[in-house]
């Protein structure tokens, strides 16, 4: 083609105006059943619109990230029963300059990793406490979160060719988004004594196992097995019966298909990525329950 005299002919026709907004944020922890990758299946299943927004298992925090870039008014209440976890989502809301100082400290290095492992959470400062929390979770094996009896971190150095850790924008973008959150430490039940009709709660809770081999009855201290899936069944039931909409993850099992016949339940493709067997890596399905719209699939 020939050069064209029209000048307008040379710029491209429908480009967009550059964006002006902050940049979205997403994750900056790694999450095991982190729902990035299924947020495209999930938000068409989302009501329409809402009062206030809860998730009470926490986790990455995908969906929240995701809405509250949408919704950046929406008055959001996060929890989750991992003390960790919760005090680092605190010190990226109030202090993230001082988190993002802390992470400056660290190098990714096998024995520097090690020495952060074995400090006590609770001798640092919470910028520090946060900075170890993300350090760990960027640079230890898959991006696990795995503890000891006594209660310490015990995941071992992950390799990687160059883990971004310290990531300034997206860390400053997330402390953004957390502003003006209620972050709480704290069992799933708490969103009973919270959640008002009108509003929207999101549960994630940690997945019914798939596998029949997995010992399922067993008490596990802290664990969630059938009988913590049965309560939150009931607190699911609870909200709904008062009006609050509620949205569901879990896998797609009997024990789950039972608990939640009444509602709606629609089938998401999921990939699973934190799975050290190469060979079961492969698609699963889970489930979205809603107390809201129409039976599903
Ligand atoms: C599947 S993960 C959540 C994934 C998250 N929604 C995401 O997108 O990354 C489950 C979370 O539930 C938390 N949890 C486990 N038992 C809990 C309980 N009884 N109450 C509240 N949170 C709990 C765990 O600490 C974990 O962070």
């Amino acid at each position: 083609m020939g050069r064209s005299t029209n000048p307008a002919a040379a710029r491209p026709l429908a480009r967009e105006a550059p964006r002006q907004e902050p940049p979205a944020s997403r994750p900056f922890l790694k999450w095991v059943g982190g729902k990035t990758q299924l947020l495209e299946q999930m938000t068409p299943l989302l009501p329409r619109a809402w009062n206030r927004y809860f998730e009470p298992f926490v986790g990455g925090a995908a969906l929240f990230f995701d809405q509250r870039t949408r919704r950046p008014d929406m008055p959001a209440f996060l929890s989750d029963v991992n003390a960790e976890l919760v005090s680092c989502y605190v010190a990226v809301r109030d202090e993230v300059d001082a988190v993002l100082d802390a992470l400056a400290a660290h190098v990714y290095e096998s024995d520097h990793y090690y020495e952060v492992r074995a400090r006590k959470p609770a001798d640092l400062a919470p910028a520090e406490r946060a900075a170890r929390t993300i350090f760990l979770n960027k640079t230890g094996y898959n991006g696990l979160y795995r503890v000891n009896r006594s209660g310490q971190f015990n995941v071992p150095f992950g390799r990687f060719t160059k883990p971004l850790f310290r990531d300034v924008e997206n860390l400053h973008a997330c402390s953004r988004a957390l502003s003006g959150v209620s972050i709480e430490h704290g069992d799933f039940s708490l969103v009973l004594e919270r959640a008002k009709k009108g509003d929207f709660v999101y549960f994630d809770p940690p997945y019914v196992p798939v596998s029949p081999t997995s010992d399922f009855t067993a008490y596990i201290p802290g664990g969630f097995g059938e009988k913590e899936q049965r309560k939150l069944a009931e607190a699911f039931r609870k909200l709904a019966k008062r009006g609050v909409q509620v949205m569901l993850s879990n896998s797609d099992t009997p024990l789950v298909r039972e608990l939640y016949e009444d509602f709606a339940v629609d089938v998401v493709y999921a990939s699973r990525s934190v799975n050290s067997n190469a060979a079961r890596r492969g698609k699963l399905t889970e489930v979205v329950v809603r107390s809201y719209g129409g039976k599903g699939s």
